[in-house]
């Protein structure tokens, strides 16, 4: 399988650049800047791409590479950062910038030549995103300009000899217009990519160097219904058959037939599945409880207690199966296999059950490859496609004490929204979306009577990261809609609310 490296500079779009080049079907990984000459070599990629990052080229102590990287006939791409180290490596000059400017930031009106292999077939202009405080001033001997903007007459060098190529702005982001073909055209013009790189391929390999390395061998995987830990499972019950256990521990605070739905994806493969059915005792604990941290510590401990006694009667297993994907792999900045997940969901189980090695087979795949092997491996849409769901589930979406009565009306009308959202097809751009249950309840008029019934409040959010997060602007019909419906369907319920607060100040879970 053909390889693309992609040394890191510590830039903010770093994990982009590989999103979009397996996008593109071509494998790539994210290593650190120094990664030595021989690893490199024995790595044995197509072509190399040096993404940004925070340094200056011209300051002691800047990141730099191996210069014997340059003699290894291999094509280089330097992004902004790696551009600059390029062109500073390579004889060239770069200067901080002298003024406003020439320090550009923001979207850029580009000129380009297109007798480049990097911008063939494209616009001779388009708008690029620039992000940059220090400038080329001269671009080194056997280098040639093929872009350039108002500020800036050195926007992209090549040295097609070489196969050397350098942009100043960021062809990874969405702004840059044609950002996506450039990409593709260092991968298939300049780098000689195939295109190797497809979910069933992985599969195949996946499962032959699973089976090669567990052996006769057992493992152990803590389902938690979430698309990372379903895959993993059903990848390893491809490799490993019966000898793979997996435990899932039903809490009673999923959403609607959600339970049901993980334990029929798993049903006819070969595997030893436990759904454990622990609603009545997480129900039993959480009575009379308000409090949302008191909540959160006891779901918390009822799992490891439930793990406890999973733990004691299988004893000892050979692996436990971990889900970990490659974001957390890449921001650990250890490199692969050195992350161990936390999930709440899981907590307990390692330190109860004896092991001897963690395997995380999703661990060099982004999201969108995860849920495309999903598809690949036979996975009902539902749960490929599944949002982020928290732990402690639909707990902390009911204001105040959960109870059974409040479980299935939340149900019933997070379903209806959510079936309404993908009716309309928005499901994919929103990030993450459901219905809470308020404390509150109020007076309402249903046919000739007097009501007294729940508010249910509806949460859309916009966000990459979780770590901020906007509210979506969904369509007022479509707002209508699920209100009509889930005062019509939903016993109990007499008022809906949608959320219009960002986080911050709100979080997105109400508790
Ligand atoms: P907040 O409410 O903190 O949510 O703005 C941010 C993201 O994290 C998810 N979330 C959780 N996930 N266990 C989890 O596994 C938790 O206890 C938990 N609390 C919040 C939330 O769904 C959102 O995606």
């Amino acid at each position: 399988m053909q390889k693309i490296l992609i040394l890191d500079f510590g830039g903010q779009y770093n994990q982009l650049i590989a999103r979009r080049v397996r996008e593109h079907r071509v494998y790539c990984e994210v290593r650190p800047f120094d990664l030595p000459l021989e690893e490199i070599r024995r790595f044995d990629p197509i072509g190399i791409i040096f993404t940004g990052g925070p340094g200056s080229v011209y300051l002691p102590g800047a990141p730099r590479v191996d210069p014997g990287l340059f003699d290894l006939g291999l094509p280089i791409l330097g992004i902004c950062y790696g551009c600059q180290l390029l062109a500073q490596m390579l004889g060239g000059q770069v200067v901080p910038a002298q003024n406003d400017a020439a320090r550009e930031y923001g979207k850029t009106e580009t000129v380009f030549d297109t007798g480049c292999a990097l911008f063939k077939g494209l616009p001779e202009k388009s708008v690029t995103w620039m992000s940059h405080g220090d400038y080329m001033a001269a671009a080194p001997a056997g280098f040639r300009l093929a872009g350039h903007s108002a500020a800036c007459p050195t926007a992209a060098i090549c040295d097609e000899k070489r196969r050397f190529y350098g942009v100043q702005f960021h062809p990874e982001v969405n702004h840059t217009a044609y950002g996506r073909e450039m990409l593709r055209n260092f991968l298939y013009e300049i780098c000689g990519a195939a295109g190797d790189w497809t979910m069933a391929g992985f599969r195949e390999r996946a499962v032959a160097e699973l089976r090669g390395k567990v052996g006769g061998g057992s493992a152990l995987l803590a389902l938690s219904g979430g698309v990372d830990s379903s895959v993993a499972a059903a990848l390893m019950a491809e490799a490993i058959g019966e000898r793979l256990q997996c435990v899932f521990v039903d809490h009673g605070l999923l959403r609607k037939d959600e339970g049901d739905e993980v334990e029929a994806a798993f049903a006819g493969r070969a595997l030893r599945f436990y759904r454990i059915d622990a609603r009545a005792r997480f129900l039993a604990r959480l009575a009379g409880v308000e409090d949302p941290e008191r909540k959160r510590k006891i779901i918390g401990e009822e799992f490891v207690r439930v793990f406890e006694e999973v733990g004691r009667r299988i004893g000892a297993v050979d692996y436990l199966v971990q889900g970990t994907i490659y974001p957390d792999v890449i921001e650990s900045g250890k490199g692969p296999a050195a992350v161990i997940k936390s999930h709440h969901n899981v907590g307990g189980l390692p330190e109860r059950v004896a092991f001897r090695e963690i395997l995380e087979p999703l661990r060099l795949l982004f999201k969108d490859e995860v849920r495309q092997l999903g598809r690949e491996l036979g996975l009902p849409e539902e749960l490929v496609s599944r949002q982020p769901f928290p732990g402690p589930g639909l707990a902390i979406r009911i204001i105040g004490e959960v109870t059974e009565e409040k479980l299935q009306i939340l149900r019933e009308a997070d379903a209806i929204f959510r079936r309404e959202i993908a009716a309309a097809g928005l499901a994919e751009s929103c990030s993450q979306y459901f219905a809470a249950l308020t404390n509150l309840r109020s007076v309402g008029v249903m046919g000739d009577g007097r009501s007294y019934d729940y508010a249910i409040a509806l949460r859309s959010v916009q966000t990459g990261d979780f770590m901020t997060a906007d509210w979506t602007r969904l369509p007022y019909e479509l707002l209508d809609r699920v209100s009509v419906r889930i005062v019509n369907e939903v016993r109990g319920v007499n008022r809906v609310f949608y959320d219009i607060t960002a986080k911050p100040p709100a979080t997105v879970e109400y508790e």
